[in-house]
């Protein structure tokens, strides 16, 4: 079973996460993050922002790469997970823009786009820490239910329920929120050498359930993370009321 850490609410999780990151960052100042977008993360990435600045870390040669981005959105769009990165992890941390990467969502180039982004990953020296938030049906990444427990970064298309849940970034309109998606595979997420989900709040306890506890099946991407010789959960006290 992976590793589970219950947290009276989000701040000791965010700090949890920074304080290893940190730690990972002073051993090892190349160390490749893997980033996540969501509201899960913020508060983790605000805590890891805040160890920096306290530890003075030199973070000019910490490389990221994000886990997914929507297809055919401009990466000019303020919603955009290029855009998200920027705001969330970039800026407040202070590193360096050339250093992080999310995949390419550009329709020209979409059908190749997923290959190149692991080949990158893996001449990077893999994934040293990636964090992960999990959507209410148990997806990681953009990996939706029925998603190859073995899948490389690819083209896919959202569910409906994924939709509803991020038209709260668009106006909260649906329709605006992209129909597909570049997502790194499970296969990929799977190859990081410490996987650390976060999740919290009631509406997280049945992924949460399912993914530690339930069987390992593709129709629960988050269940994989039990095959992971490193991958610990922080839930807050909502989130874990089901297991
Ligand atoms: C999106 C992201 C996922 C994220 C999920 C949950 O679908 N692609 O990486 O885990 O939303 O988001 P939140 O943390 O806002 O609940």
């Amino acid at each position: 079973m992976a590793e589970v850490i219950i947290v009276k609410n989000q701040d000791e999780a965010g700090a949890l996460y920074a304080k290893s990151v940190a730690d990972l960052i002073e051993r090892k100042p190349f160390a490749v993050l893997g980033l996540a977008t969501g509201s899960t993360p913020l508060v983790a990435y605000e805590h890891l922002a805040l160890e920096v600045r306290d530890r003075g870390l030199d973070v000019s040669h910490v490389r990221g790469f994000a886990l997914d981005e929507y297809a055919g959105l401009p990466v000019e769009h303020p919603e955009s997970y290029r855009s998200v990165i920027t705001r969330t992890v970039v800026e407040p941390l202070g590193l360096d823009p050339k250093h992080v990467h999310v995949p390419n969502g550009a329709l020209e180039t979409i059908a190749t786009a997923g290959a190149d982004y692991d080949r990158a990953i893996e001449e990077a020296g893999g994934i040293d820490v990636q964090i992960l938030g999990v959507g209410t049906d148990g997806h990681i990444g953009f990996n939706e239910p029925g998603s190859s427990l073995a899948s490389g970064t690819r083209i896919k298309t959202l569910t409906q329920q994924t939709r509803v849940d991020n038209a709260r970034f668009f106006d909260g309109d649906m329709n605006q929120v992209p129909t597909h998606c570049i997502t790194q595979g499970i296969g990929t997420i799977m190859k990081a050498r410490h996987l650390v989900l976060l999740a919290f709040g009631e509406n997280k306890a049945d992924a949460v359930a399912a993914s530690v506890e339930g069987g390992v099946s593709a129709m629960c991407p988050a269940s994989a993370l039990q095959l992971h010789p490193h991958a610990t959960f922080i839930v807050d006290e909502a989130a874990a009321s089901k297991l």
